[in-house]
């Protein structure tokens, strides 16, 4: 097991990097470590809305800059760049993704799949009610956020530096990936972008809120 101090000193270690060292690079098997943990993700239903869009292409990342304004000192010098793109009509009850997911991925039985699209269908229904398009891609949003944040943990664990990245105009972003035929004619669209390298600055102090200020026991 890791020692509680290892795990707290990552979370200290893990800062929002605002510009990484452009000279040094991510190996192949740390970065596929960390996509391994994104991979690894729970997810609502088991359904893994996900892809993990890996922008190594610098034009392309110029080219997203012009529609995020968050990323000004990350994109040009990161190492990685992930988009985490999430799935659209794809996630609702009875769609060829699900259906297939049950039976390829999980290896359902049809009776379990029966009563699965049940639940599925009134969670989707009247549970959390994601008949609206805007709903429903924002629920597949919180699933990729699971991924994103486990990605940025792992990689603070073996010292890689990260920052999330939400600082862009969804419309605009999803533009140029559609224009570059990265959302599958729509069926995709970009929950969240996220930057990895190695620090070139020491990191700023980090404050929060204390336990006390955000817990509540009842
Ligand atoms: C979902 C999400 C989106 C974020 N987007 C950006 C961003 O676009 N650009 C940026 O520089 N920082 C971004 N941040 C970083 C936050 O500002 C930062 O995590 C927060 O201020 C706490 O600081 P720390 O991460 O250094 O502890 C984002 C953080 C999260 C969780």
């Amino acid at each position: 097991m890791i020692s509680q101090q290892a795990i707290l000193d990552a979370f200290h270690f893990r800062h929002a990097c605002k510009t990484f060292d452009p000279e040094r690079k991510i190996s192949e098997a740390d970065f596929r470590f960390i996509l391994e943990t994104g991979r690894l993700s729970p997810s609502s239903f088991g359904y893994e809305p996900w892809r993990f869009l890996v922008i190594q292409d610098m034009a392309l990342r110029e080219k997203l800059l012009t529609v995020t304004w968050g990323a000004k000192g990350q994109f040009p010098s990161a190492s990685h760049v992930v988009a985490i793109l999430v799935r659209k009509d794809d996630m609702r009850p009875g769609s060829g993704y699900t259906e297939r997911f049950m039976r390829e991925v999980k290896h359902f039985p049809e009776e379990v799949i029966a009563r699965s699209n049940t639940f599925y269908k009134q969670f989707h229904e009247s549970d959390f009610k994601l008949q609206e398009p805007r709903a429903l891609f924002d629920w597949s949003c919180r699933q990729a956020y699971i991924a994103l944040a486990n990605m940025m943990t792992a990689a603070a664990m073996v010292g890689i530096d990260s920052c999330p990245i939400e600082g862009f105009s969804q419309e605009g972003a999803d533009r140029i990936l559609a224009e570059a035929g990265l959302l599958e004619d729509g069926g995709f669209g970009l929950a969240v972008m996220a930057a990895f390298g190695y620090r070139i600055n020491p990191q700023t102090e980090k404050t929060r809120q204390t336990l006390e200020q955000i817990t509540r026991w009842v």
